[in-house]
């Protein structure tokens, strides 16, 4: 087992106490006192429903957020002061240390630029490479990411490439400067299962030949389970659940984890077994509101549910939880059980 200092020594991202709240007739908090970490090499799984503050997170990391936004609390990004550092040293580090892709390559990528061209604009821009030599890494690049006759499609523009092609082509690019840490959020949601599950899988391998660290953003609680090592749950801004990725998985410990669990098709035999929504949805109120804001849809809320945050606590084995029922015995699943019999 990792000791906590060996684990601050490796750390590329430490996000502690952030809130994120976005001014417009009045400000509305969406981020509440996040905290969180990723030591060197290690995925990071965020998952929630759409609109629980995942890519604000992602963003406000990159310090990418609109004007409108507030901030505060810190985010230590390899060692540096994200929230108090100047813009060009925040420049240099976007797409070279820290990179990012997103669910639509087609924002991301310059459409009358071939996708050669753009790899070695960033190769230029982070790295000393120029010329031929910039040429021949941008080749060997997009051969890594499982672009077939790779010379010639460095000579393609984005709209003569498929999605997953596309898709392909921004992960070469973003790996292209050898970041410490790559966001990818929601980077297979655009994408047809088939080739989701190949981008997933390409993520994977090039996270571990490259040694980064990886924030891996996503509302499927699927696409997360087959990436991270570690998994944070996010619900209306906060985080309700962190842990280890397996026992998390197998046993989740808030009601909400557990709901997005039972969501997830499962392939029985032959059988797909029905998908279990959660009823309702995430509510637009503030992120710092008193009480539990999973608590209209839950099925376990108790009083004091509706007036008193549950703080994210531990529960044992590396794990905790943001729920006033939860500890190391008492599991939503199992409840569950018993409340139907
Ligand atoms: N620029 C903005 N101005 C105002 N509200 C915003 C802005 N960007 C996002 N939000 C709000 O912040 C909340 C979180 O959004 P987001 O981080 O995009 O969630 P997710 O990525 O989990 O779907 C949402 O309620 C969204 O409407
Ligand atoms: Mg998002």
């Amino acid at each position: 087992m990792e000791r906590r200092d060996d684990r601050e020594r490796d750390e590329v991202l430490a996000v502690e106490d952030l809130s994120v709240g976005f001014v417009q007739d009045e400000t509305r908090t969406v981020l509440a006192r996040v905290s969180l970490s990723i030591g060197r090499g290690e995925t990071l799984g965020l998952v929630g429903e759409s609109g629980c503050g995942k890519s604000t997170l992602g963003r406000a990391v990159m310090r990418l957020l609109p004007a409108n936004a507030t901030m505060d609390g810190r985010i230590r990004l390899l060692g540096a002061d994200v929230l108090s550092m100047d813009e060009r040293a925040m420049r240099r580090l976007r797409g070279g240390a820290v990179a990012m892709i997103f669910q639509n390559p087609m924002s991301a990528l310059n459409p009358v630029l071939t996708i050669g061209r753009q790899i070695t604009e960033a190769l230029e821009t982070h790295t000393g490479l120029r010329g031929r030599a910039a040429t021949a890494r941008a080749v060997e690049l997009l051969h890594m990411v499982g672009i077939s006759r790779p010379a010639d499609r460095a000579h393609e523009y984005p709209h003569q490439l498929s999605g997953g092609m596309r898709q392909r082509a921004m992960i070469a690019m973003a790996i292209s400067c050898d970041p410490k840490l790559l966001i990818a959020d929601e980077p297979t949601t655009a994408l047809d299962v088939t080739v989701q599950a190949q981008i997933l899988d390409l993520l994977a391998s090039l996270q571990e030949k490259l040694s980064m660290a990886m924030l891996f953003i996503s509302h499927d609680m699927s696409a997360v389970a087959s990436v991270a090592d570690r998994i944070a749950v996010m619900y209306a801004g906060r985080i309700v659940e962190e842990g280890a990725a397996a026992p998390l998985l197998r046993d989740p410990a808030h009601p909400y984890t557990s709901g997005l669990l039972n969501s997830v098709p499962h392939v029985d035999g032959a059988r797909r077994t029905r998908l279990q929504a959660i009823p309702g949805s995430v509510s637009a109120g503030s992120a710092d509101a008193a009480g539990c804001s999973f608590r209209p849809r839950c099925g376990f809320a108790i009083a004091r549910c509706a007036v008193e945050t549950p703080p994210l606590a531990d529960i044992g084995a590396g794990r905790a939880a943001r729920c006033w029922l939860a500890s190391a015995d008492w599991r939503p699943a199992a409840a569950a059980r018993s409340m139907a019999t």
